[in-house]
């Protein structure tokens, strides 16, 4: 993937094993029930599309990771700094995630979102994701309990 300066003023490269620390750091900072290592880890291995923003400065500030096959793509997981939101950076990051699964021959490009997270729904909506279905007490709350999932898609 080129290197190149866009919205948000960062560039996106693919992600390594050297930034899975920063990786955890923004996914601990910004998911009620984060991933573990070992999760980020197994995305590396499995080779998705697995991708850091990173600012001027070099440090990653968002990531974003696509699965796909039989024609059929997945966000499985996006998330930005804190910091640097409402930048346009997962936008950006979006884009090239759709760009990624168009290459891969997928017509198809899912994602679940929690019930109650009104800014991912809102940044996917405005993208032209529509819901498709509802996962009843998918995720797991942090302090317990359950949270509906709604699974969004767009054709590609
Ligand atoms: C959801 C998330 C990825 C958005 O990242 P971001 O870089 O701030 O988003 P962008 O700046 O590209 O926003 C694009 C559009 O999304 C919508 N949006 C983003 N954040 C929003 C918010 N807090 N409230 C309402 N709309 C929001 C807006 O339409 C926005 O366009 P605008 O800024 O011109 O109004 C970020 O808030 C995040 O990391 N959240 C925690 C992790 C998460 O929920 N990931 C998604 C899991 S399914």
């Amino acid at each position: 993937m080129a290197l190149a300066a866009d919205t948000g003023g960062v560039m996106l490269r693919p992600m390594t094993a050297a930034d899975v620390a920063a990786v955890l750091r923004i996914e601990r900072a910004g998911q009620p029930v984060p991933w573990t290592e070992g999760m980020v880890r197994d995305c590396l291995r499995a080779e998705y599309w697995n991708t850091v923003a990173v600012d001027a400065a070099g440090e990653v500030v968002a990531f974003a990771i696509l699965s796909s096959g039989g024609g059929d793509a997945h966000v499985l997981n996006i998330v930005v700094d804190p910091a640097c939101r409402r930048r346009g950076i997962a936008r950006r990051l979006l884009d090239a995630l759709m760009d990624a699964a168009r290459e891969r021959a997928s017509d198809q490009l899912f994602l679940e979102v929690r019930a109650g997270n009104t800014a991912a729904i809102t940044l996917y909506q405005d993208l032209g994701f529509a819901e498709v279905a509802l996962r009843r007490g998918y995720y797991p709350q942090p302090g317990g309990g359950r949270e509906d999932a709604i699974i969004m898609a767009r054709a590609l």
